[in-house]
């Protein structure tokens, strides 16, 4: 979502603008350009140089140091700029904001800003709680600004309370969701896609279970893809893992769960992705009480049912269902045989006999096959890489 935009980062003066420095590394490891501004009172806190060395590029701070002749220059970062982020927003600059001032550069550069401003508020508990800095919020929220709740915490001053620059996580993930609700025409824009993800949990008694080695990450990683392209996702997660705000989420344990909340929501869904790692077996009977110790012990386990092939065999001619292949040997013709069994439309295959990719790892090395295309294999990559590389695939089968 970040990746790409042109983002104008303008540094207010406050405490956290140490922090600021590293949520615009953050923006531009996410493949973002980065053009700083800063107000005087924000380089009392942090120099323009740590932000331009660390940006590479000059930092504005004064509006009269014209050095190229040939633009206006805070005129021209608003128009360059794709979106202004305002990190942190102290009262101050709020209240400039609020009321048309434009006196320093930030404030001149953001109101001749015609793009949308994403801004980060910071400050002092009490300053925050003032009913003229909200109504100052009130006044810029009307208008073209997105303005995050600040964190309630420690503060600076050593008590507690609202006002706290948030974590750069929570920043982020409202951000891409700002970003995301910028933009018109999204490929997926009105598709439901639902996402399976993680190893279910099979009970033995209240406090055993069965599982397996899946993380949860690529799924969750597919949920994010399929969201930043503009779909309604609903991810169905046995992962603890965190998910953004955003993706609408159902927690479930079993595999006999997951497939409860999969079909409730399937009638609608454009596509369906099973990256989970579902248990193809759950023990026959769940013990109430724990276990006692025994000289020896032996579970007897029945089948769960196959969400995938379930779904391959009520699914309409639009609906396109994808499924994962974890093997540890003969990948491709086991995957094959899969994605005929399964009635699925892409198997994505993968090995999970290494521990560099697949189950658990940040990475994964996958290879895609259809009915109809030769297999294609994605190197090892991220596993968000591999998530963007299959929800393009799901675009072009939808298209
Ligand atoms: O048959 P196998 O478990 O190898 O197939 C893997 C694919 O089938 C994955 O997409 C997985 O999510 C799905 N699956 C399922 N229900 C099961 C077992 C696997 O939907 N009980």
């Amino acid at each position: 979502m970040i990746k790409g935009k042109k983002i104008a980062f303008y540094v207010t003066g406050g405490i956290a603008v140490y922090k600021a420095v590293d949520l615009m590394r953050e923006l531009i490891k996410r493949g973002a350009e980065v053009r700083v501004a800063m107000t005087p009172s924000a380089g009392q806190f942090v120099t323009p140089l740590t932000f331009q060395v660390l940006s590479r590029r000059s930092v504005s701070v004064d509006t009269f140091s014209e050095e190229d002749p040939s633009v206006v220059n805070h005129i021209n970062i608003a128009d360059w700029a794709d979106y202004a982020v305002i990190a942190p927003l102290s009262a101050n600059t709020l209240a400039k904001l609020a009321n048309g001032l434009a006196d320093n550069f930030v404030t001149s550069a953001l109101l001749a800003t015609a793009k949308p401003i994403f801004a980060v508020p910071a400050m002092n508990a009490n300053m925050y709680r003032n009913p003229i800095t909200q109504e100052n919020i009130r006044k810029l929220a009307e208008r073209r600004v997105t303005l995050m709740k600040p964190d309630i915490g420690f503060l600076a001053e050593g008590y507690s309370g609202e006002g706290r620059y948030p974590e750069k996580e929570r920043i982020i993930s409202e951000l891409e969701l700002f970003i995301r609700s910028n933009q018109t025409e999204l490929p997926l824009e009105g598709e439901k896609v639902i996402v399976t993800a993680g190893g279910t949990r099979e009970r033995i008694d209240p406090v055993r279970y069965i599982t397996n080695d899946s993380s949860g990450k690529m799924g969750h990683a597919l949920a994010v893809e399929a969201w930043k392209q503009g779909a309604e996702v609903i991810l169905v997660t046995a992962s603890p893992l965190a998910v953004p705000s955003y993706i609408h989420t159902i927690r479930v344990e079993s595999a006999q769960q997951m497939h409860e909340a999969v079909l409730e929501e399937f009638n609608d869904a454009a596509a369906v992705i099973m990256a989970a790692a579902v248990s193809d077996y759950t023990p026959e009977t769940r013990e109430t009480q724990k276990m006692k110790k025994k000289e020896d012990l032996t579970l007897r386990f029945k089948k769960n049912p196959d969400i995938l092939k379930d779904l391959g065999t009520k699914k309409t001619a639009e609906q396109c269902l994808i499924g994962f292949a974890a093997e540890t040997e003969e990948l491709v013709s086991y995957a094959k045989q899969k994605l005929r069994d399964k009635h699925a439309d892409l198997i994505v295959a993968n090995d999970v006999s290494q521990s560099d990719r697949g189950f658990n790892s940040d990475q994964n090395e996958v290879t895609l096959l259809t009915k109809t295309d030769n297999p294609r294999t994605l190197t090892l990559r991220d596993k968000s890489e591999i998530a963007g590389e299959i929800i393009s695939w799901l675009i072009n089968y939808i298209d």
